[in-house]
């Protein structure tokens, strides 16, 4: 639990949907949310371990201040009917946090000219997408839709907040794992053109993108490896949580690098000349989909 000193956003009484809650971030942020007073509804594909989770929080705090329920994060209709629960108990949900994710699966066979030419050639394997990006986009889908439908928070006065646990190499492309860079760098440029759309609606979209930290996403034998420079998960944690309850921030790109914590910025417009075309272009496109008048 972080220090009482720490000066984040009041939460008490505030809902979270927090996926990947049996496990490193998604465990630590759970348990930091309740001991700030908020309530959780924990999903997991582990549905053990979400539910021993908020079994324990809701002895200790003598209360129910946690709901449980088994999600696959690739499966919306998963999503939704958790949420429908966690509705049921809490009345609302303020926050979401897309966080569920897993380490690179094997997408092709290794690059071998040699037995390449006695194999057929291989369907991708795409789980790392679909859980680290389809179903990130699916927790997202389902807040945005779901933040519409409610009133404002009569504190903080937002809609809702969705929260995005991302990665460096979301930014820094890793070559051993192509398809978690991939989703990683995808979910990055959602979050800012969404905390585009959203920000007159009264809903914030940040993301945190942590470097290496010592959490069950990786084998004990490569952790082992990676000890130089952990950041430490509290401060991850703490991150998430500053842009919580009233605070303004939106479309962040919150980095976490050891004990180093910034903002990593947008990318610059490349071609200047090319601008006002393509301004034009993105509210034309907007227009002719709907998205505004
Ligand atoms: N640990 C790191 O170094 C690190 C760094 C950057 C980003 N991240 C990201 O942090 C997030 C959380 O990872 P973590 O490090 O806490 O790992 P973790 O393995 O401790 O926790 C991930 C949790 O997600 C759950 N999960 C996996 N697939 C799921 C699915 N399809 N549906 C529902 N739940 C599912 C797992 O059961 C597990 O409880 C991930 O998005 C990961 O990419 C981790």
């Amino acid at each position: 639990m972080m220090a009482a000193s720490t000066a984040l956003p009041v939460i008490s009484g505030d809902v979270a949907f927090v996926t990947g809650a049996a496990s490193g971030f998604g465990l630590a942020l759970s348990q930091e949310l309740v001991s700030r007073g908020a309530s959780v509804i924990m999903v997991d594909i582990n549905e053990d371990g979400c539910k021993k989770a908020a079994a324990e929080m809701n002895e200790k705090t003598g209360k129910t201040v946690a709901v449980a329920a088994k999600v696959d994060t690739a499966c919306f209709e998963d999503q939704l009917a958790a949420y429908e629960v966690g509705k049921k108990t809490f009345g609302r949900v303020d926050y979401f946090f897309a966080n569920a994710g897993i380490g690179e699966r094997l997408w092709l066979p290794p690059f071998d000219p040699v037995a390449a030419s006695s194999r057929p050639i291989a369907k991708p394997d795409m789980t790392t997408l679909d859980v680290n990006l389809n179903g990130q986009l699916n927790t997202a889908a389902l807040a945005f839709q779901v933040f519409e439908r409610q009133e404002p928070n009569p504190r903080s006065k937002f809609r809702g907040k969705l929260i995005i646990t991302a990665s460096i190499t979301g930014f820094w492309a890793c070559k051993g794992v192509a398809m978690y860079s991939a989703s990683k760098a995808g979910i990055v440029h959602f979050m800012r053109s969404t905390a585009g759309y959203y920000a007159d609606k009264g809903i914030t979209v940040n993301l945190v993108a942590p470097n290496i930290t010592a959490t069950p996403i990786f084998p004990t034998d490569l952790m082992a490896l990676l000890t130089d420079n952990p950041c430490p998960i509290e401060l991850v944690v703490e991150q998430m949580i500053s842009v919580l309850g009233s605070c303004k921030d939106n479309g962040r790109a919150i980095t976490v690098s050891g004990k180093e914590v910034w903002d990593y910025p947008p990318h610059e417009y490349m071609f200047e000349e090319n601008k006002a075309a393509f301004e034009r272009m993105e509210t034309e496109y907007g227009r002719q989909l709907g998205l505004w008048e």
